[in-house]
């Protein structure tokens, strides 16, 4: 029997020797970086995952040897024998950490030749991302992403010793399951079985933790798989990982406490950091009236400022006609903006378009005055007014904007990051967290024409509120909690309901119909009947966290094998037609698509 490895194990990783063993007799393995023929004699550099070689091929030493090795070509996987050598004078490497030895070669095995690689194994190439998605498999031996995907193994280990120690099960739930709402769409799988019927692979296991609780597992966690049918961005992915956990007996307070100490160890172990907590929080209507959005981004200022009291009587009518209305007036004091030009403020027009906002009106503040198409409009009283709430003084660019609450907050809250990022206002190198707390319960969805949970369905409200459920459902505030980092929802979570009254109540809030909810979420209904405590829990988008450990653009490159923006995998080609004989046996039959 002929085994191509032969004798030949690797004694040491290619990252591994140093001037301390010059004069050992090595074994390495792994893939051909780089060849390079001086002068007669040919350095291999030899790449494993944690580094590179440089192996030396002489023909005064062995002319064979040195023929075979000229056949070599990148990403041919080859093993070696042969001796540590101190680099002659002048050759040492000191940006290489085996930049001071070399291997003088004795013996060569090809392992495997390889077709020549559609781009370089390095980082700085100028190839899509389509392309690198194609060949995930080399892309993947490039070094950022080596780096990314061992960082990402270790931050899971980090993760889960930091958990154990505390006393948490690492218990496993479900894929084949029933809706869990998270409010996206279901990735359904068909049942051979059950004819016509469905499974939904779970947005998370939110149900399942809390069936947990009730089971008397009382700290729950996993690193787990979740499935969102949802439009794709850089920060989402069709399938994604949560650490997800569940503690029974607490409040808000001790779910934060072990939220913020997982974090700490995360960052000290993987970036050297020792972060400052608690972290800061703000309630959702800070978080929105300050910064317009509920994942502020509060590593600069640029806040918001309500003006509608001052404008409310104001002659510029898109002003006043808003605040009669019911809407708000809203105010960004850009410092020394006031040389922005005519062809920026068109461009931050449209910028706000997009999040439907009907105009920008704005104000250069000039030495001898205001500067403005609606300057005009205010009375000296409003002006002053305005200038003391906005503390505006020479060199600077007022931008508006007023609508109904929610355009303004929007519209403003993304050209607040916008500008922020236009002005270089953002220290990349900052970490700023923090919590939003007191999130409403329900929202109104204006397309439905029905309220949907904010957060889930089984978050618990505050008691002071339950008597609006029924009477002012959006004027519930509920014991939810976000934390954000760097303007991004890295996790969420909430205290739950554990009273089986008040989760019917909520349903019936929702629009459910008692005969819907019985039937999606009897077992649950049951189980609260059963003895449930009361319990809470958060999930973090582990891709999420890593990409900002790892400094990266999108979570795609913190995922070995990401999906694309139409939720595609260009290795595999999925998703795929299947056959009809797989249909049949499925019970389904496709509808042509026009
Ligand atoms: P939530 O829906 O807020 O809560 O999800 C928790 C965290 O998961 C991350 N996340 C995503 N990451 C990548 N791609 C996606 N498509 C995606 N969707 C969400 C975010 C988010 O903060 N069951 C609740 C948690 C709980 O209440 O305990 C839940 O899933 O970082
Ligand atoms: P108009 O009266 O439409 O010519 O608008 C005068 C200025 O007000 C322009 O700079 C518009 O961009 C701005 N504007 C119009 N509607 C709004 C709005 N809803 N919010 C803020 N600015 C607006």
């Amino acid at each position: 029997m002929s085994d191509i490895l032969g004798d030949m194990r690797r004694s040491h990783r290619c990252s591994e020797l140093g001037a301390g063993d010059i004069g050992k007799e090595v074994a390495l393995m792994g893939w051909v970086q780089r060849r390079r023929d001086h002068g007669g004699v040919i350095f291999i550099d030899l790449r494993d995952r944690q580094g590179i070689t440089q192996v030396v091929f002489n023909p005064e030493v062995d002319l064979a040897l040195h023929e075979k090795a000229h056949g070599l070509r990148n990403e041919y996987v080859i093993g070696i024998r042969g001796r540590v050598d101190a680099r002659p004078d002048g050759m040492v490497n000191p940006n290489l950490p085996t930049g001071e030895i070399e291997v003088m070669a004795s013996e060569l095995r090809i392992f495997n030749a390889a077709e020549t690689p559609p781009f370089m194994i390095e980082d700085r190439i100028e190839v899509s991302e389509n392309i690198r998605l194609t060949h995930r498999h080399i892309d993947l031996r490039r070094p950022s992403l080596q780096r990314n995907i061992i960082t990402r193994h270790r931050a899971s280990a980090v993760v889960r010793n930091y958990l154990n120690d505390k006393g948490f099960l690492d218990l496993e739930t479900p894929i084949l399951t029933r809706s869990t709402p998270e409010g996206a769409r279901d990735y359904l799988v068909p049942s051979r079985v059950n004819p016509g019927q469905f499974y939904a692979l779970p947005q998370s296991p939110q149900i399942f933790k809390q069936l947990f609780m009730i089971s008397g597992f009382d700290r729950y966690y996993q690193i787990v798989r979740c499935f969102r049918d949802e439009d794709l961005r850089a920060d989402r992915q069709p399938e994604f990982t949560q650490i997800d956990m569940e503690m029974s007996f607490v409040g808000e307070e001790d779910i934060m406490a072990v939220s913020e100490g997982m974090i700490r160890v995360l960052f000290k172990e993987i970036l050297g950091m020792d972060l400052e907590t608690p972290f800061p929080r703000l309630t959702y209507q800070e978080a929105v009236s300050r910064f317009g959005l509920d994942k502020p981004d509060i590593r600069f200022g640029l806040e918001l400022t309500d003006i509608s009291d001052i404008v409310a009587d104001a002659g510029f009518k898109v002003f006043s006609s808003v605040v009669k209305s019911g809407g708000v007036v809203k105010a960004i004091n850009v410092k020394g903006g006031v040389d922005f030009t005519r062809k920026e403020l068109d461009d931050l027009t449209d910028f706000v378009a997009v999040y439907r906002a009907k105009g920008m009106a704005w104000i250069k503040v000039k030495e001898d005055g205001w500067q403005s198409p609606i300057a005009k409009f205010f009375t000296d009283a409003e002006k002053e007014a305005m200038t003391e709430r906005l503390g505006m003084a020479p060199g600077d660019l007022i931008l508006f904007g007023a609508d109904d609450a929610r355009i303004v907050n929007d519209s403003l809250g993304n050209l607040r990051n916008h500008l922020g990022r236009k002005l270089g206002l953002i220290d990349d190198d900052t970490f700023a967290f923090t919590w939003v707390t007191d999130f409403p319960m329900l929202e109104y969805d204006e397309t439905e024409k029905r309220y949907q949970a904010l957060h889930h369905p089984f978050t618990a409200p505050f008691e002071d509120d339950y008597d609006k459920l029924e009477s002012d459902p959006t004027a519930v505030r509920s014991r939810a909690y976000d934390l954000v980092l760097n303007g991004f929802e890295i996790g969420g979570g909430s205290i739950r309901v554990h009273q089986v009254d008040l989760q019917r109540r909520i349903f019936k809030a929702l629009g459910m119909a008692p005969a819907e909810y019985e039937e999606k979420f009897g077992f649950l209904l049951s189980a609260l009947e059963s003895g449930a405590p009361p319990h809470g829990g958060i999930a973090f988008g582990l891709d999420r966290i890593l990409s900002m450990l790892c400094g990266t653009e999108s979570i795609r490159d913190v995922i070995a094998f990401p999906k694309t923006q139409r939720a595609g995998c260009l290795l595999t080609n999925a998703p795929a037609e299947a056959a009809p004989a797989q249909l049949d046996e499925l019970h389904l039959r496709i509808r042509k698509v026009e």
